[in-house]
């Protein structure tokens, strides 16, 4: 079975023998409920580091809907033997008091933090940046490991990495689809089983998605009854991407494509 790191002293303890013995440390954070797309991260963490660390902890401060929070689904029974089944060396599981105790950091994020996810969610890229730093700031890792899937949140922790100086490598993969090409997501197993079965017209539809038809998706999507909070192009960088959010079957599906 997994280590189990449950305590700051036993992460602690871990990682100082670690680095001691000069190994590299790639890290996953999660909230649990782990799927192929996190097994992904940590094979991915296994190809450039010699140690992979993953956390579980749901993190109340970026929920901006309780009920969300409330029904986030959880196995860590589950988490734990595909954790092991996967080779990571270790996780760890903290309480709220153990990350509370960390100090706290707050970092402007500009218009990223205004636009999709920070617009729909207010206060949620604040606690996810609360909390990774928390998390960077235990585990120290020399490598971060991020699904594509949440894109924003990808360039998100990019940022506050980059503003405390964290040196960090943020490292962002593929996103992994089921068999439909729904994204795979945790909050999926709230889907009743025929909706999930033909979710991936999403997929389908952001990937006949351009500059030229974007009015029609978002027609078509809501005739699908998604009920669609943004289908919209942005540019980062020399990234453009097609971004999607909004509620299915009650649960809020996001994705997001490449768009050349
Ligand atoms: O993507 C997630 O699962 C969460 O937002 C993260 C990065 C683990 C922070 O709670």
């Amino acid at each position: 079975m997994i280590l189990q790191l449950r305590t700051l002293a036993e992460l602690s303890e871990f990682i100082t023998s670690q680095k001691q013995k000069k190994r590299t440390i790639g890290f996953v954070p999660t909230m649990g409920f782990l799927h192929k797309g996190h097994m992904s991260l940590i094979n991915l963490a296994k190809e450039s580091c010699d140690i992979v660390i993953a956390s579980i902890y749901v993190n109340p401060s970026q929920f901006n809907d309780s009920s969300d929070f409330d029904n986030y689904p959880k196995d860590e029974q589950k988490d734990l033997e595909l954790l092991s089944n996967n080779f990571c060396d270790a996780v760890f599981i903290p309480t709220q008091l153990e990350i509370e105790s960390i100090p706290n950091v707050r970092v402007d994020l500009g218009t990223l933090g205004d636009v999709m996810e920070g617009r729909s969610r207010p206060g949620h890229f604040e606690g996810v940046v609360e909390i990774v730093h928390r998390l960077f700031k235990a585990v120290s890792p020399h490598k971060a490991f991020f699904g594509n899937k949440d894109y924003q949140q990808l360039l998100v922790v990019k940022k506050m990495a980059d503003s405390c100086s964290l040196s960090i490598e943020i490292i962002g993969a593929s996103i992994v689809r089921e068999p439909s090409g729904l994204a795979m997501s945790s909050r999926n197993v709230r889907l009743s089983k025929d909706i999930r079965n033909k979710a991936g017209f999403i997929y389908e539809t952001l990937s006949k998605t351009n500059l030229f038809n974007i009015k029609e998706s978002r027609a078509f999507l809501t005739d699908n009854e998604f009920e669609l909070e943004y289908l919209e192009i942005h540019s980062f960088g020399d990234d453009k991407r097609l971004f999607v959010a909004g509620l299915l079957d009650g649960v809020r599906l996001i994705d997001n494509v490449k768009v050349n």
